[in-house]
C-alpha cells in the first residue's frame, strides 16, 4: 500500500463524493489503464476497492468517485462521511480485472448509475488517444443523481452519449434491445446494478461471448448478502472439508484455511476463479459461465451452493 493525499474531496451528485488523490511530495503515480480499480483503506480500515474515473494519460493523479451507500457494509458511509481534503489514505497500485480489448475499433458501453466509474477513465482514454470510436448509454434515476452529468452533456459528446433517466420506474428504463439485437464487431462494456447486467447478458447471449464484458460496482459480498446460506465444502484432491458460512464466500473460506485461490475482480465477471464442479447443484451468481458450463464449473468468489455439499476440484 502506497500513503497518498486527498487533494480534493467534493460532492459531484447526489449521495455521489468524488475524491482526487495524489503523492504528498508530487510525484508520479504508479501507471493504469483504462478500467482499473484501487484498492483503499477507508480511515475505519476497510479495505474496498474503487474504479479510476481518470484519464490514465494522467501521471500524478487518481480519481474516484463513491457513492454513498447506508445500507452497505460500510465502506462507502466512512469514506464520504469522514476523508476530506488533505487527509492521507493508503492505496493499493492499481490493477484492472475490467481492461479495454486491445485493437477492437468500436465499443458500446452500457452504464448504470455509480457504474460510470471505470467507463469515464474509457471514454476519456479513446476521446484523447483517438484509438477507437464509441457509444455510451448511460442509465440514471434522474439528473440529481448522476455523476459527470455536466460533462458527458456537453455538446462535444452529444453524438457519443445517450443519458437516460427512469425516475426510478421500471416502465421506463431505456429499451437496449434495438442497441444490442444486432451483432457486430463492437465490444460491449457494462457496468452498473445486477439487474442491468443481466438484463444486457440476456440480450446480447447471440453475440459472441468474447465480445462482451461486465463489471459489477457493488462488493461481491455485498451482492445479495441477505440470501446467503451457509453451505459444507469438500476439496475433493485433499478431501478437506470446510463450513462456509452466510457471510463468506468459498474464497474467503478456502483462504481462511490457507488455500491458495487467485482471484482478479471477485465480482463473478472476470473469469479468474473459474473451478470445476465435482458435486451438488450450485447456485450461480456470477455473469461468465454458460449455461451449459454452469453443470460442470462454478466461479468460487461469488456463485454459492443449494444443496448441503458442494465438491469442487480442489
Ligand atoms: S475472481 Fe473474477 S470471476 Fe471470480
Amino acid at each position: 500500500m502506497i500513503p497518498l493525499k486527498i487533494v480534493r474531496a467534493e460532492a459531484i451528485a447526489a449521495g455521489i463524493q468524488l475524491f482526487e488523490l495524489r503523492d504528498p511530495s508530487g510525484g508520479a503515480l504508479p501507471e493504469f489503464s483504462a478500467g482499473a480499480h484501487l484498492t483503499l483503506r477507508t480511515p475505519g480500515g476497510l479495505l474496498r476497492k474503487y474504479s479510476l474515473c481518470n484519464d490514465p494519460a494522467d501521471k500524478d493523479n487518481y480519481v474516484i468517485a463513491v457513492k454513498r451507500d447506508p445500507a452497505g457494509r460500510g465502506g462507502s458511509v466512512d469514506l464520504v462521511d469522514h476523508v476530506k481534503a488533505g487527509d492521507a489514505l493508503e492505496v493499493s497500485p492499481p490493477e484492472n480485472a475490467f481492461p479495454l480489448s486491445p485493437g477492437v475499433k468500436n465499443f458500446i458501453f452500457i452504464a448504470g448509475g455509480i457504474g460510470i466509474t471505470p467507463i469515464m477513465a474509457m471514454i476519456r482514454h479513446l476521446a484523447s488517444s483517438g484509438l477507437a470510436g464509441f457509444k455510451l448509454y448511460y442509465l440514471t434515476r434522474d439528473a440529481a443523481s448522476t455523476a459527470f452529468l455536466d460533462e458527458l452533456a456537453a455538446p462535444e459528446w452529444r453524438s457519443k452519449v445517450t443519458i437516460h433517466h427512469d425516475g426510478g420506474d421500471p416502465a421506463r428504463i431505456l429499451d437496449l434491445w434495438p442497441v444490442l439485437e444486432k451483432p457486430g464487431p463492437a465490444h460491449v462494456y457494462c457496468c452498473g446494478p445486477r439487474p442491468l447486467m443481466d438484463a444486457v447478458r440476456d440480450m446480447t447471449g447471440h453475440w459472441p461471448r468474447s465480445q462482451i464484458h461486465f463489471e459489477s460496482f457493488a462488493d461481491a459480498e455485498q451482492t445479495r448478502l441477505a440470501d446467503n446460506k451457509p453451505f459444507r465444502l469438500r476439496l475433493a484432491r485433499s478431501n478437506a472439508v470446510l463450513e462456509v458460512d452466510s457471510h463468506h464466500s468459498i474464497v474467503q473460506a478456502m483462504r481462511a484455511l490457507g488455500y491458495e485461490t487467485p482471484t482478479s475482480c471477485e465480482s463473478g465477471t472476470c473469469g479468474t476463479c473459474r473451478t470445476v464442479l465435482l458435486q451438488g447443484e450450485a447456485e450461480h451468481r456470477d455473469l461468465v459461465l454458460t449455461p451449459e458450463e454452469q453443470a460442470g464449473q462454478i466461479m468460487i468468489c461469488v456463485s454459492r451452493s443449494r444443496s448441503p455439499e458442494l465438491v469442487i476440484d480442489r
